[in-house]
């Protein structure tokens, strides 16, 4: 079982024997660029190219060929928008990233024309940039001829999945599952129907968007001549913060987990009934469907940059030389001296949804150095968990248990620190590489390599728990201090 993870700054692919256990990977680095402030784009040809390359690594990493594919399960970042045509399989325009925030105005404008709430009610969203919606029409508006092709019918869109099951089928198959459907801002959450009501307020022609499907079926096979010389079912695509649910074992209503990645997503199981409307600050989202069954969907807390702003501490400004070397600055210091870092390097997502925010650095004496840095770019990752899980308590779903995944679930001083601004266990599984092992799970459900999903919620194993130490009174003044910093970030960014 090949289990594919194109994320946002690099691509994991994963090979599971029949006991779900991980017999090889391997990885390989993405480039994102970033041509004006705000914009975030990225190749699709090299998205799509890096996933091959991968793959073949990862097989000859465990000792197999191509041949001994049983079948292949992609996850993949959501929202970030590919456009192509039908014709040649040739994208028309770089992918534009979900962090990417040049639709802003666009969203400003349809929030003032009071759309805000009858898009929450329809697609479980907020009225933001961070969706496929507004990104696909900044695209068509930007090259009239684009638009006229799209309405013709000639061009393709499709969120990373799409676009990866169009590339392995050889342009035989244009679909997507419901989980990254639920992140275009075009889908109807109740029905599982792209939603014409939103088509046409965003500016959307429908002849553009692929079928949506559950995330465990069987879509088609792949076009040898374009992976790997062989026909293999392409058998799972999933959202990678859905994939990380399902291989958390987050089955059951309640349960809920972050992943720390680029950015971080709560996300908790609301069972099999869409979640009701809360006051507008998390997302309503799908969470998976398998194949004749109903869809799980999720409430969500989106933050959208967290990983990215440890990753500008180490490559942006060059004071730490790696991720890892955080931990051991922020534990140089008794406590954060006042400074806080808001990282709203992509504006603000949930609960505060600010897109004109912008990343803020308060609480600076002559004294301050790298280590404050470090700890409070730490820190603010646990308060924005923080903040989330606050919005899920008030909507009446208190989180009373953190399951962690994500390369900074590793941090053993952010996991402490996690848990102690949440007041609640953080429980970080043996195996950090859930997103993969998402769509490896739900591939191999589809297609009998694995056969019961329950026994598949039992492979999760802690691998550390972390209980909260901090008093109450402690923790509740520095998390109001952090609220105090939040506000100095927000409406920042001018046109
Ligand atoms: O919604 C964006 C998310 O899917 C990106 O995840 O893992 O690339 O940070 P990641």
């Amino acid at each position: 079982m090949v289990a594919v993870d194109q994320g946002t700054t690099g691509t994991t692919v994963c090979v599971l024997d029949r006991d779900a256990r991980v017999v090889g990977r391997a990885q390989t680095e993405v480039a994102v660029s970033y041509p004006r402030p705000g914009w975030v784009e990225q190749d699709p040809e090299q998205l799509w190219r890096g996933v091959v390359d991968t793959a073949a690594a990862a097989l000859a990493e465990a000792g197999r060929g191509p041949g001994d594919i049983a079948a292949l399960g992609i996850t993949n970042q959501r929202e970030t928008t590919v456009l192509w045509e039908r014709r040649t399989g040739r994208p028309v325009h770089p992918a534009v990233v979900w962090q990417d925030r040049r639709t802003a105005g666009a969203c400003e404008k349809l929030a003032a024309a009071g759309h805000g709430p009858a898009v929450a009610e329809r697609t479980g969203l907020v009225l933001d940039p961070y969706f496929s919606g507004t990104k696909i029409a900044w695209i068509l508006d930007a090259d009239p001829e684009l638009r006229r092709r799209a309405g013709r019918g000639e061009l393709a869109f499709g969120t990373v999945d799409s676009w990866l099951i169009w590339r392995l089928t050889g342009g035989r198959t244009h679909v997507t599952d419901i989980t990254n459907a639920s992140r275009t801002m075009l889908l109807d959450l109740e029905t599982a129907a792209w939603s014409a009501p939103m088509t046409e307020l965003l500016g959307v022609p429908p002849e553009l968007l692929p079928e949506v499907r559950p995330s465990s079926e069987v879509y088609a096979e792949t076009d040898p001549a374009a992976f790997l010389g062989v026909a293999v079912p392409v058998a799972a695509a999933v959202g990678d913060q859905q994939a990380a649910l399902f291989a958390q074992a987050c089955l059951e209503p309640g349960q809920a987990k972050n992943t720390y990645g680029t950015g971080s997503f709560v996300l908790l199981n609301t069972g099999p009934t869409s979640p009701p409307r809360t006051d507008g600050t998390l997302l309503r989202t799908a969470a998976f469907q398998l194949a004749g069954e109903p869809a799980h969907y999720a409430l969500e807390g989106a933050v959208l940059a967290t990983g990215s702003a440890v990753q500008w501490l180490r490559d942006g400004l060059g004071v730490i030389s790696s991720a890892a070397e955080t931990a051991e600055l922020a534990a140089s210091l008794s406590g954060n001296d006042g400074v806080y870092f808001v990282p709203a390097l992509a504006g603000l997502g949930a609960p505060h949804w600010d897109a004109r925010a912008r990343g803020t650095l308060v609480g600076l004496t002559r004294g301050t150095g790298r280590a404050h840095l470090a700890r409070a770019v730490l820190e603010s990752i646990a308060y924005r968990t923080r903040d989330v899980t606050e919005a899920m308590a008030a909507a009446g779903t208190p989180v009373t248990e953190l399951r962690a995944d994500g390369g900074a679930a590793a941090n053993a001083w952010l996991m402490q620190f996690q848990a102690d601004i949440l007041g609640v266990p953080v429980d970080v599984p043996d195996n950090l590489e859930t997103t993969a092992l998402g769509s490896g799970y739900l591939a191999g459900l589809a297609t009998g390599f694995f056969a019961d999903r329950s026994a598949l919620a039992t492979l999760r194993r802690t691998a550390v728990r972390y209980e909260p130490r901090l008093a109450e009174a402690h923790r509740d003044r520095l998390y109001a201090d952090w609220l105090r910093a939040l506000d100095r970030s927000r409406d920042w960014a001018r046109d």
